[in-house]
């Protein structure tokens, strides 16, 4: 720290008097954005490199400040870099420090930019790297679906709309359903990266730069596929961050829908599953307790997870072309919804790991609800050739019948079935079982065993490839 011992912001030449203290506390984004460090001196470097192709600064002074830089990084690795709050954030900080090593000379290091598209750039590519650690992410999760879909291809369950009894599935179907939903999330994560791979440096403050730069030059070296089009647009566009969040809520949903949906089944009256003790938690006062609170976590993170989306885009909302303070939140909203999409999906392996369907109980809850209802019409159907609004009726009236005798339509004998259309023959027994229930749903996307097992096949496949 010897060799400037200015410790002014670079503006002092123009604004006279000391900064408000609360205001430089609390304006300041270093705690956050000094997460980003290794963008900011990586980009830095591609932009001297530039400056130097093409003839903007001297090939020593480039030497010079890519010496600086790399000794900076490798002090901030090493812990020894001290962060000043006064240098509002990380480009600053490392601006500032790279003045103490080299000199006048760090001067150069900012022509020909500014740090509007300097954070910009910093943050596309730091959302790079972590959409691709998401979908590995993603990528694992689905891969323990799978497990847990092969192992239950033949766990019946009830399938429930409106949380009523519906139709029986396969437990595999389910899984399998999540596995849909995560996959989805994978391709919208992908599809980000179009946008992230357009490369803001060298917009400068907003209007471009008189300076003859090479943008194509830096976007080839920090592996962005071309340069942004429009300078104003580049400085103001927050697209790409409401983008992720989206991503990042949307797939927060899916976890939530989850895990509201293990909470009622791991609920005592509905005891679909159990829970290991590796992820429940004990109560402080009944010494039965057996709480799913990790579930709980997942629930209640996704609320965070929407909150950022909404922070963002009300920010958004109202802000003129081009650069605001009020941007300066963006990474906060990023990093926060990263850290627990993250969190949240290693939590929900663990819970996919650490829990037992709860068979017996599943089967016993399909027989309850006249869940066969539907293969009846349409066994009246095929087999009367009735319209499928007649066999309907019949079918109300026989469930009717049912319940009359304190039974389900299962339980009732053929004769009973026959006095509401003695056309009805003796295999409607086998139609309204529930397991050929299941079997019998052989559409393209059914839940019939053949189905799941082909279709999980084709996820191995694919998420193997
Ligand atoms: N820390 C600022 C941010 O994240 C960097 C951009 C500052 N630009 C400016 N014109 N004040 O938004």
């Amino acid at each position: 720290m010897s060799k400037n011992k200015n410790n002014k912001p670079v503006w002092d030449s123009r604004i006279k008097q000391k900064g408000s203290t609360i205001f430089q506390k609390v304006g300041s984004s270093l705690d956050v954005d000094k997460r980003l460090f290794k963008q900011d001196i990586y980009a830095s470097i591609a932009h001297v490199e530039m400056l130097e192709r093409q003839k903007i600064i001297s090939l020593s002074v480039k030497n010079k400040i890519i010496w600086g830089l790399k000794k900076i990084l490798n002090e901030i690795i090493k812990k020894k870099f001290i962060f000043n709050e006064s240098n509002e954030d990380i480009h600053m900080s490392v601006e500032k420090r790279l003045f103490e090593i080299l000199g006048d000379d760090a001067g150069f290091v900012h022509t020909a930019r500014s740090r509007n598209d300097q954070v910009l750039t910093d943050l596309k590519m730091w959302l790079k790297k972590s959409t691709y650690e998401i979908i590995n992410e993603l990528n694992k999760t689905i891969k323990l679906l799978i497990k847990s879909s092969e192992k239950n291809f033949d766990t019946i369950m009830p399938g429930f709309t409106h949380l009523k009894n519906a139709q029986p599935i396969s437990l595999a179907h389910y899984f399998a359903a999540y596995i849909e939903m995560f996959s989805r999330d994978k391709k919208r994560f992908q599809n980000n990266l179009e946008n992230l791979n357009e490369n803001p440096l060298g917009v400068a403050a907003l209007s471009g730069t008189s300076f003859n730069i090479d943008r194509f030059y830096t976007t080839k070296k920090l592996g962005f596929k071309k340069p942004t089009q429009n300078s104003i647009d580049t400085v103001a566009d927050r697209d790409f961050v409401c983008d992720f969040l989206y991503s990042v809520s949307l797939c927060s949903i899916h976890m939530s829908r989850f895990s509201e949906e293990f909470i009622i089944w791991n609920s005592d009256i509905f005891n679909l599953i159990n829970l290991n003790d590796k992820i429940v938690t004990g109560s402080s006062i009944m010494p039965q307790k057996k709480n799913p609170d990790a579930l709980e976590y997942l629930r209640g993170k996704s609320g965070k997870s929407l909150g950022n989306l909404i922070s963002m885009m009300t920010i958004l909302k109202g802000l003129p072309l081009s650069y605001f303070k009020d941007l300066q939140d963006d990474k906060e909203l990023v990093f926060n919804s990263y850290d627990h999409l993250v969190n949240c999906l290693k939590v929900l392996r663990e819970i996919l790991g650490n829990f037992a369907p709860n068979k017996k109980r599943m089967l016993e809850l399909s027989k309850l609800g006249n869940i066969t209802a539907t293969d009846l019409a349409d066994f009246i159907v095929k087999d009367l050739k009735y319209p499928f609004r007649k066999a309907y009726a019949l079918t109300a009236k026989i469930v009717n019948l049912a319940e009359k005798k304190g039974k389900t339509i299962t339980g009732l004998t053929l004769e009973e079935i026959k006095s509401v259309d003695k056309k009805i023959n003796k295999d409607v027994l086998k139609a309204i079982n529930i397991q050929n229930s299941v079997n019998s749903k052989k559409s393209y996307g059914g839940t019939s065993i053949d189905n799941v097992k082909k279709m999980i096949k084709k996820y191995k496949k694919e998420i193997n490839d």
